[in-house]
């Protein structure tokens, strides 16, 4: 056994007695309570989930494991002559909670390398995917075809106990995540570049040999980490954690749960809204003909984006009240790498004037740049012009926490989720507008 599955073993078998003991004796403890405003309103804030992978403060942003992003960059092991960590010590992180040595680092790349290639069917399904079709709708298809691979599955069927569910689902999991980039580069390949597949190369990371697959070398394999590391995980109740762990609570193997996953992280209002800065920043450099908006101009795009009932992409989040430090990491790879790239200048400009419209709306409760605002412009950067495939790369980072959090739910046995339906007449009698 590898020593992240023996390890993860020992944190499961340490956690199953706590959720125990809190099912047990403190079942009837109240949380909290829940509001019209909560039931009508998309369940903000509704303290209903549990995860110990992340947790998002509106204020701070996201702690993986406890750790700030800032700390998760500085401390996780590095390949020589990098700046980002290893995709696979991060995985580690989420999966154990414990900061891994460069050697434990190593044998997960070891174990994904052997896990990565891909049977030659998902090929042929993206292949044979009728044309004009959108990146996300093919990689969800793509992770599905592999469904009939399910090990959890074939475990299930031969009368699986429930304390053994984590090991299958950790083996597909694992499965999974190392093909990832493989699938993630072949449909930009066959979108974008005629069909001309770069083969993967065993020797390499996860982020580099992905940077090699999409015909990058140093540093977008640098990119590569950073991208993925910053869209891991975002605590539990956002769309497309949120749809994994729903999928995978009816014992959905981790191919369909994926698959949903990715569907919902493809909504204007969730992933997607990484292709939308682009889409709408390249409106404006359209119609600025390649100059630099003045701040007045820049003002009166935002105004009239807004005016048009349209939202300003890359702004707002449903939690966060702050900037979102992975806005923050992002902003400061660019100041380093490319302080003085036309892009860079709009976003900032943005940065700058997009808070105090929102403020001045009046209907945003965030005014403040997500992780979105930013990304996109450091692929344009860096030659992946198409953005439409922006966010597939969203969906190869949120995979690790999705599947992270997948491995747990199956390790502490939680149940199918269910939350209760009520009607609007009922919702009337309950505020007393109906006796
Ligand atoms: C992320 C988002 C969906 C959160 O939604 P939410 O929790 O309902 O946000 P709020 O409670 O602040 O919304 C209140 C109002 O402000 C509006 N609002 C929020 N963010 C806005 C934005 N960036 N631009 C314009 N209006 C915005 C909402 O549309 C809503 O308007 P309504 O009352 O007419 O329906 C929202 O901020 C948004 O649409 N942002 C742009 C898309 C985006 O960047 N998504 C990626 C998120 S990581």
């Amino acid at each position: 056994m590898s020593e992240l599955k023996s390890l993860l073993y020992q944190k499961i078998e340490e956690h199953r007695p706590r959720v125990a003991n809190l099912l047990q004796k403190y079942g009837d403890v109240k949380i909290a309570d829940v509001t019209v405003s909560q039931v009508l309103g998309g369940m903000r804030g509704i303290k209903s989930l549990v995860t110990d992978i992340s947790y998002l403060d509106p204020n701070e942003g996201i702690r993986y494991r406890g750790y700030t992003l800032p700390e998760v960059f500085e401390k996780l092991p590095k390949a020589k002559g990098s700046e980002m960590p290893y995709v696979e010590g991060l995985f580690f992180l989420l999966l154990t909670g414990e900061m891994p040595t460069d050697a434990q680092v190593h044998e997960v790349i070891n174990d994904f390398s052997n896990r990565r290639i891909l049977p030659r069917y998902v090929y042929e399904v993206i292949d044979a995917y009728p044309c004009c079709s959108h990146p996300m709708s093919i990689f969800s298809s793509a992770i599905m075809t592999m469904q009939r691979e399910s090990f959890f599955n074939r475990k299930y069927k031969t009368g699986l106990n429930k304390m053994d569910y984590w090991d299958s689902t950790y083996e597909d999991a694992l499965n999974l995540i190392a093909k990832l980039p493989e699938i993630a580069s072949y449909i930009y390949a066959k979108l974008y570049r005629d069909g001309k597949r770069i083969q993967s190369n065993p020797a390499l990371d996860f982020g580099a040999n992905f940077a090699h697959m999409m015909g990058k070398g140093k540093p977008y394999d640098d990119v590569s980490r950073m991208y993925f590391i910053t869209h891991a995980d975002h605590e539990g109740g956002n769309v497309s954690a949120h749809t994994g762990h729903l999928v995978a609570s009816s014992l959905s193997d981790v191919y369909y749960s994926t698959s949903a996953m990715v569907n919902g992280l493809a909504g204007p209002l969730h992933g997607l809204a990484n292709q939308e800065v682009l889409r709408w920043l390249q409106d404006m450099r359209e119609k600025m003909g390649g100059e630099i908006p003045t701040e007045a101009q820049m003002k009166q795009f935002v105004w009239d984006t807004l005016n048009s009932g349209q939202v300003i992409p890359g702004y707002g989040h449903a939690v966060l009240r702050k900037t979102d430090p992975r806005y923050t990491i992002q902003r400061e790879f660019c100041l380093k790498n490319m302080p003085d790239y036309e892009l860079f200048k709009y976003t900032d400009l943005l940065y700058k004037v997009v808070p105090q419209i929102l403020l001045d709306q009046g209907k945003a409760k965030n005014p403040w740049p997500n992780v979105d605002a930013q990304s996109g412009i450091i692929q344009w950067y860096y030659g992946i012009t198409e953005f439409d495939f922006y966010t597939v790369l969203f969906g190869v980072g949120r995979s690790l926490g999705v599947l992270a959090n997948i491995i747990w739910d199956r390790a502490l046995g939680y149940p199918l989720e269910r939350p209760k339906s009520i009607t609007t007449d009922m919702l009337e009698q309950l505020a007393g507008v109906k006796k």
